[in-house]
């Protein structure tokens, strides 16, 4: 992954609800390469805003086989970028843009006849929809079922596409809609995909033997109840896809253990390899973690959320030890190839070495 933003201009937006938009964004031929991405990837996006440095992730919205780059943004409550991309973006104006990157994705092949599930909540519909998109169009025989939940009709982000969709691909596509503040005549399609609505559809609607992935996405409590319905009935965990894109706060003893690691590690060095360049540097306990180290001692490391979600600040062990804190953004293969999330890991003992380009 290249680790540096690029200026992108924006070359259209779209208003897709009453709090979501999508962002096109144009890439010159130059950048061409950098920007490819793999369904269901995201990039991070950075601005200025109110002095700060803000950087969020936004997950690309389109299949590699559409030939555009498009994100969604959906506005949260208090949310400083998502609220500057819902009012202020303009096409014309340039953003800076982190190529795109992210473990939840698939290799998917013209050859295969598989079947795939995708459960997706609110607007964790975004990386779904690409890989939905790009199941249907890179293999042909194959079957996609989406598990859609919202609040209501009104805040259902690319009903229509959807629905498109659903017409186009009439014998691979089923799309089902869950609605918790609207009553539809199905009992089984109204409230919250909870724990027993998504043991009730295992039962009732996906049989589960027969799936390939399961690509999972939305609000936590949903995306739990999800993953533990799916190991519940005896799914492989390598075959649950899980893209959060929030974690909750760590505790005040988890805290404590984290600040307790990272004073143990005064002084240890960890070298840091960017962009072909190597940095030797002393740990400072203060500062909590190796990302805020590096960027201290001013290695420009990557980086989006800080809480141990996006891997943004992915870098790979080639030698020493850590210990990590939060991590949902690595998956178990990342984890068993030596990956760490810098922002979540202190080192343990001497002669730490990680490189951010691997
Ligand atoms: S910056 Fe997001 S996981 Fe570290």
């Amino acid at each position: 992954m290249s680790t540096g933003f690029h200026p992108l201009t924006i070359a259209e937006v779209r208003r897709e609800t009453a709090d979501a938009v999508s962002i096109r964004f144009d890439v010159p031929d130059a950048l061409k390469p950098l920007f490819t991405f793999r369904p269901g990837q995201h990039l991070t996006l950075r601005a200025d805003l109110e002095g700060q440095d803000v950087r969020r992730n936004y997950s690309v919205c389109v299949a590699p086989q559409e030939g555009e780059l498009r994100v969604a943004i959906k506005r949260v409550a208090g949310g400083l970028f998502s609220g500057f991309a819902n009012e202020a973006l303009k096409p014309g104006m340039v953003m800076e843009v982190m190529p795109p990157h992210g473990a939840f994705t698939w290799a998917f092949d013209p050859q295969a006849a598989n079947r795939y599930v995708g459960f997706a909540g609110g607007s964790g519909i975004t990386p779904v929809l690409s890989l939905l998109k790009s199941a249907l169009l890179a293999e042909p025989k194959s079957r996609f079922t989406l598990l859609y939940g919202n609040r209501d009709t009104a805040s259902i982000i690319f009903l229509e596409e959807l629905a498109g969709l659903k017409d186009r691909f009439i014998d691979r596509l089923s799309i089902l809609h869950f609605l918790e503040d609207e009553e539809e005549e199905v009992e089984l399609f109204n409230g919250r995909l909870d724990r027993a609505k998504c043991a009730e559809l295992l039962e009732r609607v996906v049989s589960v033997a027969d799936i390939a992935a399961f690509f999972v996405c939305g609000p936590g409590p949903m995306m739990d109840a999800v993953e533990q319905s799916l190991l519940e009935r005896g799914v492989a965990r390598d075959k649950v896809l899980l893209e959060r894109f929030t974690a909750d706060r760590p505790d005040a003893a988890q805290a404590a253990a984290t600040a307790a690691r990272a004073a143990e590690a005064a002084g240890a060095k960890v070298t840091l390899v960017l962009d072909g360049r190597r940095r030797s540097i002393s740990f400072d306990p203060a500062l909590g973690n190796i990302l805020e180290n590096a960027r201290a001692a001013g290695v420009p490391a990557p980086y989006a959320c800080k809480a141990g979600v996006c891997a943004t600040c992915r870098g790979k062990l080639v030698s020493g030890k850590v210990e990590m804190g939060a991590n949902y953004g690595l998956t178990a293969a990342e984890v068993e190839a030596g990956y760490i999330l810098t922002c979540q890991s202190v080192p343990v003992g001497a002669d730490v070495v990680v490189d951010y380009d691997a």
